[in-house]
């Protein structure tokens, strides 16, 4: 079954009217005569734009904005992508006119406040990791691996070992860390999880050689299980001549418990907008700092936020001459950056503590409730606590009625929830890999598990209401294979495909 909802709303371009108007031009004494645009790049044609007045503007951006959910919305249990708890006063602070309306080429001399923040960021993160170096400049998580794989490239090659080509990796690791690599010109050797979910040792010691620049891991991994081996790791790695990578995403687990740096990592990545506040999703802007120790610092990428003490005064670096180079505009995202530091302020050393230890109680708290529902089972060592987020495997279900974790997120959604991630790690065949946002409180969380109880309840009455679901929402259920294959990206593209007949789409009729 599939529905048409949102194509029977009309297009903010069909819903215009020639003439129509939502203000009242000021009046100018400024004629268009008076600008001196050269003619060859005056348009020939006015632009195509919908003509509205101000209740159908209104209505259309209140539409587009009662379709979105987010933690604002309700809980967000989705794992791995960590909707953080996003204080509204950083949101006011990132718009403060002396931040938000700087311009990157004003000279340094007035940008004094903006550098600042970004230093003290920076120590406060280094702090964190037990690495003593960073920037600030890689945009997004995956941007961090980027430039952190390209740091332990540029040391080898700095060496003049320029045949470890290989980056080993968990088969529990992150989408975004394979494609890291690769970007990087590695080839991923892909190691195994042992039955507890865990790195195993004798296929890491297998999988590392001569061959290796490094080994790359999260800790917590993506089963929200933390490596206790983690020391032994670092010793393989690094006696095989290889670098460890942290993939700092799921930091929110050990802010201030333990540091990478002590475990023996080299390098990491941070996602500011998952760990530090930020509201994350969305494809929306973040920030990835990476930092590194000592022998990885010169190649930072430039420019790098430095202090000179006796001049009390703030500056941009480009003088490193082993540099990686830019991985990002200007200096990073700077907004990004001052919601961090103001949530790391706010909060504190003892502060952030108590966060990750709220992230931790409020993850260990769902998952005894969800594998309690029959159907659902938690997957690797069920007397392994769990840290920031769990991995729930609908396989049980899966088999007794046919209904899967795609289907469960989709009953979900129906209820005005949030789902989990679905079908990640890909060693969990029906993963719900779900993870509250550290300051959802029991009552809601409670709320969360009885509405997927008697969701699951439901479909074992008629498991045809799982496989159509969701219900009352915009869009159906859509052939997810489909709409990767057939990319509609603009109002262009419906307007030709209208004319031909072929909008809204025909789905075959036996999807699900
Ligand atoms: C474990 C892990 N690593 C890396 C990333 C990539 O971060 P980003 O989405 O900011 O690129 C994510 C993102 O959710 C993640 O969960």
């Amino acid at each position: 079954m599939y529905r048409q909802a949102i194509y029977d709303e009309p297009l903010i371009y069909d819903l215009g009217k020639k003439g129509r108007r939502a203000h009242l031009p000021l009046k100018t004494d400024v004629s268009p005569i008076d600008i001196n645009i050269p003619e060859s790049m005056k348009r020939k044609e006015a632009p195509e734009l919908p003509e509205l007045h101000e209740g159908e503007v209104m209505r259309h951006y209140l539409h587009l904005a009662q379709m979105n959910y987010c933690v604002d919305s309700g809980i967000y249990p989705l794992g791995s992508c960590t909707m953080k708890y996003n204080p509204k006063i950083n949101e006011a602070l990132a718009r403060a006119e002396g931040l938000a309306y700087t311009h990157p080429y004003q000279p340094v001399e007035t940008i004094q406040g903006t550098l600042e923040m970004m230093y003290e960021l920076q120590k406060a993160l280094t702090e964190l990791a037990g690495l003593p170096y960073c920037s600030l400049q890689p945009p997004a998580g995956a941007a961090g691996e980027y430039t952190g794989l390209g740091l332990i490239r540029a040391y080898h090659q700095d060496k003049g070992d320029f045949d470890r080509d290989e980056i080993v990796t968990p088969d529990s690791s992150h989408g975004t860390n394979p494609a890291s690599t690769v970007m990087n010109g590695y080839k991923i050797i892909e190691i195994k999880s042992n039955e507890n979910g865990q790195v195993d040792l004798d296929a890491l010691r297998a999988a590392v050689s001569e061959k290796t620049a490094g080994f790359m891991i999260t800790n917590p991994n993506t089963l929200g299980i933390f490596e206790s081996d983690i020391c032994e790791i670092a010793e393989i790695v690094h006696e095989s001549g290889g670098l460890l990578y942290y993939d700092g995403a799921n930091f929110n687990a050990i802010i201030g418990i333990i540091r990478p740096g002590e475990m023996g990592f080299d390098v990491l990545h941070y996602n500011l907008h998952k760990t530090f506040s930020t509201p994350h999703g969305g494809g929306g802007p973040g920030a990835g700092p990476v930092c590194c120790s000592e022998r990885l610092k010169e190649f930072l990428p430039v420019p790098t936020v430095e202090y000179e003490e006796e001049k009390d005064f703030y500056y941009l670096n480009y003088d490193l001459p082993k540099t990686i180079g830019k991985v990002h505009g200007y200096y990073g995202n700077t907004g990004i950056a001052l919601r961090g530091y103001a949530y790391i302020c706010a909060l504190g050393a003892k502060g952030l503590i108590h966060t990750s230890e709220q992230a931790v109680l409020v993850a260990n708290y769902v998952m005894r409730k969800v594998e309690a529902i029959d159907g659902l089972r938690l997957r690797f060592n069920r007397n392994l606590p769990r840290k920031h987020e769990c991995v729930i495997d609908a396989s049980p279900l899966k088999h007794q009625i046919g209904v899967g974790a795609m289907d469960i997120a989709k009953m979900l959604i129906s209820r005005g929830k949030h789902a989990p991630t679905v079908l990640f790690p890909l060693i969990v065949h029906e993963a719900l890999m779900i993870e509250p946002t550290e300051n959802e409180n029991k009552e809601s969380i409670d709320q969360f598990v009885q509405v997927l109880k008697e969701e699951i309840d439901k479909a074992r009455d008629n498991p045809d209401y799982a496989h159509d679901a969701p219900y009352w929402t915009s869009v159906g259920r859509v052939d997810d294979s489909w709409a990767v294959k057939n990319l509609i990206l603009s109002y262009k593209m419906i307007k030709n495909l209208k004319t031909k007949g072929e909008w809204p789409p025909k789905w075959p009729e036996d999807h699900h």
